[in-house]
């Protein structure tokens, strides 16, 4: 007689000696891979992303749909939400949930495009250092309400995840940095928002003599985006072959002519999603500038919404690889641009407080208050500030910069309104666990 194995199986499996007819491999894989699908997929029509993991991408969950709904409700067990209302809007921005009323978000049609929950548009054109997730910006943005009359900050913006992620959704933004290359990074990310398809045809032998002029430091375009873009490329190409013999069999010119091949297939899918959902860009204003110079910079009082940022908090200026190389090929003195870094200057004072912390924090906390005091003025009253930080460890030493930089949001007028603890999965010593997100408003 034929059993039913799949029932029986847990009973047969029970003993060790033999007597019994044990399960196939098989048939164990299938019954349990059907019990985990039961509790890890969703059931319901406006479901969790995949890419929610940590008990923080709830709580960042909870905060943008709190700014784009007040009608909601989350259900963790099951990895759902109800929502009430209009969806339109929510299925646009929204960057925690997969599906919303059964119909795909355009978050989800990004990864889906782009095969990666951070790499999308052009987040992933060139690897500057202390990048943040793209997708914690767009949470941002939604949790501080922001439209398309609002105007956003970034007073580190570094290779600009904030501003294009704020022009990918249709929001003005200022971006400074004190770095010329960060900032012509956001500059080539922004530009090619708005670029021609046409501006990005080349052939193989074009980019083939684009590679030798560049070489030959003879590069000139019309075109400033392409200009630019090349360089970034160039400079991107020579440092994967300083740091790997991986690409020795494709030669530098094969690798540059993929990693441009990469920007314009990038460049196509993003398109196809423009069309597709109907999305307008805005451009964001990029400035090659010093935060604690702010105030002598035109019409920036009050001007801001919001600010969402990162300052830079290793205390070290490790500019190694492409950063390097840029600046070699450019001319660029680095003792210059490294002096102008936050926590470079030359006197400190004597606060009770900063006792046995090493100079150079005591350095870096006079300036990051600085540069919070001049972030506070230049926001709208009751402008929405996040500061995105992390605690480091210095000569063995716990460095407190979390806490401080709460401490100096409070004392320059900030009223506090939440921090959120995101670990770095795999995280592999204990110097950085993970990050702090402070959100206060003024
Ligand atoms: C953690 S990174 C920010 C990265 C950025 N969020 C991104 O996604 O690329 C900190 C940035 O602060 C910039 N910075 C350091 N000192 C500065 C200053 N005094 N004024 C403006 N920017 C500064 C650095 O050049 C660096 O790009």
């Amino acid at each position: 007689m034929k059993k039913n194995r799949k029932t029986d199986m847990i009973k047969e499996q029970t003993t060790m000696f033999g007597t019994y007819e044990f399960p196939t491999t098989e048939e164990i894989i299938d019954v349990y891979s059907k019990e985990f699908e039961s509790y890890v997929t969703p059931k319901g029509d406006t479901t969790f992303g995949f890419w929610m993991q940590t008990l923080a991408d709830l709580e960042l969950l909870n905060l943008e749909l709190n700014g784009l709904t007040n009608n909601y409700s989350i259900d963790s067990i099951n990895r759902t939400v109800k929502l009430n209302g209009s969806i339109k809007e929510l299925k646009l921005r929204i960057a925690h949930l997969e599906k919303v009323k059964g119909e795909k978000t355009l978050y989800t049609d990004l990864m889906d495009k782009f095969g990666d929950t951070n790499a999308y548009a052009f987040h992933n054109l060139y690897p500057y250092k202390g990048k943040f997730y793209p997708r914690i910006a767009r949470t941002l943005i939604n949790a501080f309400e922001l439209n398309e009359n609002s105007i956003i900050l970034d007073p580190f913006n570094g290779s600009g995840t904030a501003t294009h992620e704020a022009s990918l959704m249709g929001i003005e933004s200022v971006g400074i940095d004190i770095t010329p290359i960060g900032t012509t990074i956001a500059e080539v990310k922004n530009e090619l928002l708005f670029a021609k398809e046409n501006a990005l045809k080349f052939s193989i032998s074009d980019l083939q003599k684009v590679f030798d002029l560049i070489e030959k430091k003879k590069w000139k375009h019309q075109n400033s985006l392409i200009h630019k873009l090349m360089l970034l490329i160039y400079f991107d190409t020579i440092d994967a072959f300083v740091r790997t013999t991986r690409y020795n069999r494709k030669g530098k010119v094969g690798l540059f002519i993929e990693k441009f091949n990469y920007i314009k297939n990038c460049y196509d899918k993003l398109i196809e999603i423009k069309n597709k959902f109907g999305l307008k860009f805005k451009k964001a204003e990029l400035i090659e500038g010093d935060v604690l110079k702010l105030k002598s910079m035109k019409n920036m009082e009050q001007k801001f919404d919001a600010v969402i940022t990162s300052p830079p908090y290793y205390f070290s200026i490790d500019y190694v690889g492409k950063d390097k190389i840029a600046y070699d090929y450019l001319g660029v003195k680095m003792p210059e641009v490294e002096g102008k870094y936050l926590g470079m200057k030359n006197e400190i004072t004597n606060h009770p407080m900063y006792k046995d912390l090493p100079v150079k924090v005591i350095k870096y906390y006079e300036d990051l208050k600085d540069a919070i005091e001049n972030i506070f003025w230049c926001l709208k009253p009751e402008g929405k500030c996040a500061i995105i930080v992390g605690d480091s460890t210095v000569s063995g030493k716990k460095i407190p910069t979390t806490i401080m930089t709460k401490k100096f949001c409070e004392e320059v007028g900030f009223k506090f309104e939440k921090l959120i603890f995101n670990p770095l999965l795999g995280a592999r010593n204990r110097a950085i666990r993970g990050e702090s997100i402070i959100i206060c408003h003024k």
